[in-house]
């Protein structure tokens, strides 16, 4: 049996798999997120270990004999999060999560600083790890000064699961120091950011067994002695393990609390000005592309409070399918935006409102202007040579028809929608503990998902979806001009 654990921005999922992937048990928590200043968003990484005791507690009571035949666990988690430790392994203040913008003069200064995009491959975004450090630096410096080691949050799950202080390359590439082509800890982006190798986990690759099980947990849980720990992934890159996007031309679109367009990549082709970020993958040797927006449910859910309402009842009222384009338009740049703007600072807009505009053109609006702002990042992708011709379509959002053939159409691939079933990034996971633990080699661990449905672009309404992005594209500069 083998556990794959996702620890995400809105709550944790555990599936429990066999060895052939069919699934034993389930089981979820959720917990919040703080803002306590605007541009501001952190986590208790205290909640993270409830969510996790809860899990591994209703697994072992759902599937009791299962749970004690477990063999390894792999974790997932949202990247780029700052838990700081000190020297007793205590957490200092509360994690500053991935959609955080406090640093972004930090981040700006990183990211002119000679030799920094050409190591890390990537612009230093205000919500990567290493301008968050610079921040605390500035702002805490006495726990910056007790800062013994720095930890991304599946990686602090992963310690207090072990003892041992581990990282993963895919994950790891979201920081800022490390040297993304080389696989390793770069010396000159740690200094760039005032930081230490010593700070630094130690780094394995996402299948390579970390560490075992604490026996106090593995007594707590009734599993077994010598229970082994991967060293996981970030997110995108245990999702890309989930549904067997290894290779160049696989990818998949992702409509979670961000959006996500990933890419598989055969080599290494960073192209930090488009703003694509470019990660290794979780397994050796690959890497991956991706464009990211940072609210895509979030956008929509953030609709759903204002109008008090709940985010499926207001999509369900569109309907199943498009009929063109409305008339209000919608920026999702809710907490500004990463993929292609880089802009902390922007927020999001709502435009052409009228007297008659109720909540479906609202709801409408919000789904448009999310995949607009996707299809933006389709085209940044492109411009470095990632094709998709088609991807899978995942996420929560995904559950929406009409958002799904919405994206098709304005991405102008068709997108694939998986059987009922695991394919998330739990699963993938859970894949890369089956491959630690078993030394099965990733290709025939990570394979695809048989496909329920294939939504087509809609021809019929392209040109038109073609003229509303133009127009889409057109609103960022006068927003832009307006409101700095
Ligand atoms: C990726 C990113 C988000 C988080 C949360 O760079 O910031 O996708 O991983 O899911």
């Amino acid at each position: 049996m083998y556990l794959g654990l996702d620890l995400g921005t809105s709550g944790m999922r555990g599936v429990l798999v066999r060895e052939d992937q069919s699934i034993v048990a389930e089981a979820e928590a959720s917990y919040g997120t703080e803002r306590p200043h605007p541009g501001w968003s952190e986590q208790d990484p205290a909640h993270w270990i409830q969510a996790c005791d809860y899990i591994l507690s209703e697994l072992s009571e759902k599937a009791p004999d299962a749970t004690r035949h477990l063999r390894a666990i792999g974790i997932s988690g949202h990247m780029h999060g700052a838990t700081l430790l000190d020297d007793q392994g205590e957490v200092l203040r509360p994690c500053i999560l991935w959609n955080d913008t406090r640093s972004a003069a930090e981040a700006r200064d990183l990211d002119s600083t000679e030799n920094v995009r050409a190591l890390s491959g990537n612009i230093v975004f205000p919500g990567f790890t290493a301008p968050k450090l610079c921040w605390v630096r500035n702002n805490e410096p006495e726990i910056f000064k007790k800062t013994a080691k720095v930890l991304l949050p599946k990686d602090y799950l992963n310690f207090w699961l072990t003892g041992a202080y581990a990282s993963d390359m895919s994950d790891s590439a979201g920081t800022s120091w490390l040297d993304v082509q080389a696989r390793d800890w770069s010396e000159t982006l740690l200094d760039a950011g005032n930081m230490r190798a010593d700070q630094m986990p130690k780094l394995f690759e996402g299948c390579e067994a970390v560490a075992t099980l604490r026996p106090d947990l593995a007594n707590r849980w009734g599993v077994g002695a010598d229970v082994i720990i991967v060293a996981g992934a970030g997110d995108n890159a245990a999702a890309a393990c989930g549904i067997g996007a290894l290779n160049e031309g696989d990818g998949f679109v992702s409509l979670g609390t961000s959006g996500v367009l990933l890419a598989a990549r055969d080599s290494y082709a960073p192209s930090p000005a488009s703003a694509v970020h470019t990660f290794c993958h979780a397994v050796p040797n690959t890497w991956y592309q991706m464009g990211v927006i940072l609210a895509a449910t979030d956008s929509l859910n953030w609709l759903a409070r204002a109008l008090q309402n709940d985010a499926q009842t207001l999509t369900a009222a569109l309907g199943e399918t498009i009929s063109g384009p409305g008339r209000v338009q919608f920026l999702p740049y809710l907490s500004g935006e990463r993929t292609p703007h880089n802009d902390s600072t922007i927020r999001g807009a709502l435009l052409e409102l009228d007297i008659n505009t109720g909540p479906e053109a609202l709801t409408q609006a919000v789904l448009e202007g999310v995949a607009f702002a996707l299809r933006d990042n389709l085209e940044a992708l492109q411009s470095t040579g990632a094709q998709l011709t088609s991807a899978i379509a995942i996420g929560g959002g995904s559950k929406s028809p009409y958002w799904v053939e919405l994206v098709a159409t304005i991405l102008g691939i068709p997108l694939h929608l998986p059987e009922k079933g695991e394919f998330g990034a739990a699963l993938g996971a859970a894949r890369l503990a089956i491959c630690g633990a078993t030394g099965a080699s990733p290709d025939t661990v990570m394979t695809k998902p048989e496909i329920a449905l294939t939504i087509e672009p809609r021809s019929d309404l392209s040109s038109d979806y073609q003229e509303a992005y133009a127009s889409f594209k057109s609103l960022y500069p006068g927003i832009k001009a307006l409101t700095s």
